[in-house]
């Protein structure tokens, strides 16, 4: 990242998921299909962020391997572990060191009033946890460490980036230019998915309803079944409209998979039933995963080569976390090291 000149320097874009439950279609075509073709564009992190993660309970081994599952799934599904940095936020400890300094930049008021955070503690009453108050802290740690200019976020993220881009502001402010000021990064492409089971909501790995989504590691048959028991309505008619929500998800994901556009697709379903459609879709499904799905396997096998992985991307997020760190540190007042 040194050595380019001003005119040429990509700007840095950074991302993350946490490791709970599967990756769904939904995370697949809103989130990592679309940081594919960010790769040869812009400077890359995706993080693996375990540290947000134990918010909620999470059953030790179970976490661990997520984790690095998670990490594979980004690597099948065609990250390139040379040109992104892909690492574990729990191997960078600058994110817990930038996150305490950051809350101390950050009101209860602004925290209280993430919308997130209130249905997190309406769900899990029996741990509301001060880790899950200052949640958006950790990831405005996350970003800002890294300088990053974009962050590729969906709806339910974008009050996190707004304080985000307060908190920097606010630092800024008192202590001169340290922190980029992140925008968030909206896709041109590429459609919300939402639920099989419940078209107005969206497609969620954490849904009790196996059927309601598409894990992206799902056997080629369970995803035609899945798609085939998606809930349509009993109009009858392949058409694209919002009285109709479980046909327009089937036809999204159809044209996100296939690359065609609504229009090309209705025609192409023109006459035709659901049943037709759920076997298309279902297909198109297979057809995207099924290459994913043996490079999963592949990597499985390779541990050496993952450990590596781990090892060479975690001291690469290191050694720029840290520059972003020591700057913040000497603005705030600590000593220096000798
Ligand atoms: N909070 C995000 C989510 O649950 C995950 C996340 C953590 C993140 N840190 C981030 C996303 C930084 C983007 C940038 O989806």
């Amino acid at each position: 990242m040194g050595t380019e000149t001003k005119a040429e320097k990509k700007q840095i874009i950074f991302s993350g998921m946490q490791p709970t439950g599967v990756l769904t279609l939904g995370n697949y075509i809103g989130a990592l299909k679309n940081w594919i073709h960010l790769q040869d564009n812009y400077h890359s992190l995706f993080c693996i962020v375990d540290l947000h993660s134990i918010t909620l309970r999470q059953d030790p081994a179970v976490l661990r391997k997520r984790s690095r599952e998670l990490l594979m799934q980004y690597i099948a599904a065609g990250l390139d572990p040379e040109k992104n940095i892909i690492f574990y936020q729990s191997h960078v400890p600058a994110h817990s060191e930038l996150a305490w300094i950051l809350n101390c930049y950050t009101y209860m008021g602004e925290l209280n009033r993430m919308t997130q955070f209130k249905e997190k503690s309406e769900k899990n009453e029996a741990n509301i946890n001060a880790g899950l108050f200052t949640y958006p802290v950790l990831m405005a740690a996350d970003i800002l460490l890294y300088q990053a200019d974009l962050v590729p976020v969906g709806d339910d993220q974008k009050q996190h980036l707004e304080i985000t881009r307060d908190i920097a502001q606010r630092f800024n402010n008192i202590y001169g230019e340290v922190f980029t000021v992140p925008e968030p990064y909206i896709p041109k492409v590429g459609a919300r998915i939402m639920s099989l089971q419940e078209p107005m909501k969206k497609m969620s790995k954490s849904d009790d309803n196996e059927n309601a989504y598409i894990g992206i590691l799902d056997e080629p048959n369970r995803i035609r079944n899945k798609v085939k028991r998606a809930v349509t309505d009993s109009l009858g008619v392949i058409s694209y409209n919002d009285d109709q929500p479980g046909v327009k998800n089937l036809l999204n994901i159809y044209c996100s998979l296939r690359g065609e556009t609504v229009e090309s697709a209705l025609s192409h379903f023109e006459g035709k039933g659901y049943g037709d459609l759920k076997k298309e879709v279902g297909e198109a499904i297979v057809d995207e995963l099924t290459p994913l799905q043996d490079r999963f396997k592949e990597l499985e096998k390779n541990k050496d080569y993952i450990d590596q992985i781990i090892k060479t991307n975690g001291e690469k997020a290191n050694q720029l976390a840290q520059r972003t760190l020591q700057k913040v540190q000497r603005k705030v007042g600590f000593p220096s090291r000798i």
